[in-house]
């Protein structure tokens, strides 16, 4: 096939959210639940989803034209490799992340506009107060972000373990550790630290459960608090992963300053953040910043920057340590 032309390419990216909106409602119905155990007609999954028959099997024939799901010659739909991580509760799940974009997180990107005109945040024009108020607000929206985190991050956690050595740690405070899924998978590989998981009211409440359900209820606590006011003291590591970029400059520094308050002299601050590279380069980070400033009024940042927000809160950057995924440990020491 001929190479597209820059016009069929830009048409092809401007109609991005067909993709979005098509993948959120199979993700809603919950259609690759209801093929777990085999393949089904569109008129069975209609009956069990409570949807038009013929609509729903355009939907899923929209959706098996770009690997998700499979039509056979009797019209009957199947999982593919795609459609299975669109089941709920399975390793590798996006399901949550599939229903987050399309569903809350479309409306505030479609104030994206508003956010390039004022410079001011998308999600609090629509929804009229700041993300992890409404998230503490609207529960179900809180539990889906929650779960919506290991779709969006959870594969950098190993390859955080690949690349960086965190041996030597005794206790290790993860601060937003969300779901635990970061702080648990930490605790697996050094059988002998420590872990204190530190987050909002509702996601410790939530993180507790989900602690209740793995082996590591001896060597880890959950702990509610704002990392605003202070975080946990005595920690000997500071874990912070896509916690930073959620804020803006002050903020941030707020937030390190508190860290550096809880540790000691010897403590260590371990930030997990993409970092934004020079020029055209492309990087999901140029992306997952327009993210930021559209949801809670954050920003991705360059190592220059990163350097002088360690430097405004009491840090050396000492050392960047790269993953194989988009983000990369960032190291910091007291001064
Ligand atoms: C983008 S999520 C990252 C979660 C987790 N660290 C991860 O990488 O999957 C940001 C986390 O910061 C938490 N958070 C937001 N505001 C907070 C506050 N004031 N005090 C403590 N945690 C807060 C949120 O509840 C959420 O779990």
């Amino acid at each position: 096939m001929a190479e597209p032309s820059p016009q069929d390419k830009v048409a092809r990216l401007a109609s991005g959210y067909w993709h979005t909106q098509a993948i959120y409602v199979a993700a809603k119905l919950g259609i690759a639940d209801a093929l777990s155990e085999g393949p089904m007609s569109a008129d069975e999954l209609a009956s069990s989803t409570r949807t038009n028959p013929r609509a729903l099997y355009r939907l899923l024939r929209a959706l098996a034209s770009i690997g998700i799901f499979a039509e056979d010659e009797q019209h009957w739909f199947a999982l593919t490799p795609m459609a299975d991580c669109l089941r709920s509760g399975v390793p590798g799940s996006v399901r949550s992340l599939a229903i987050m974009r399309g569903e809350w997180q479309y409306e505030a990107w479609g104030q994206l506009l508003h956010s390039v005109r004022t410079g001011q945040c998308a999600f609090e024009k629509v929804y009229g107060e700041p993300l992890f108020d409404h998230l503490a607000a609207h529960p179900d929206k809180g539990r889906l972000f929650d779960e919506a985190m290991t779709g969006v991050h959870g594969r950098e956690t190993a390859a955080m373990l690949d690349a960086h050595d965190f041996s030597g740690i005794g206790i290790l405070a993860d601060v937003g550790g969300g779901n635990g899924e970061v702080i648990f998978s930490i605790l697996e590989q050094y059988p002998e630290m420590r872990g204190v998981l530190f987050d909002r009211p509702a996601v410790a409440e939530r993180a507790t459960a989900n602690l209740k359900a793995t082996g590591f209820v001896g060597r880890c606590v959950v702990t509610a608090g704002d990392f605003f006011v202070s975080v946990p003291p005595g920690a000997d590591a500071y874990l912070l992963r896509h916690i930073i970029h959620d804020w803006d400059d002050e903020k941030s520094v707020a937030i390190l300053r508190n860290c550096r308050a809880a540790m000691g002299k010897q403590g260590k601050l371990l930030v997990v953040e993409g970092i934004v590279p020079p020029g055209n380069e492309p990087s999901v980070s140029k992306f997952f910043d327009l993210a930021m400033m559209v949801l809670p009024g954050g920003m991705e940042r360059t190592e220059s920057e990163y350097r002088r927000l360690f430097e405004a809160s009491g840090f050396s950057l000492t050392r960047i340590v790269p993953t194989t995924t988009w983000v990369s440990v960032i190291e910091g020491e007291p001064r």
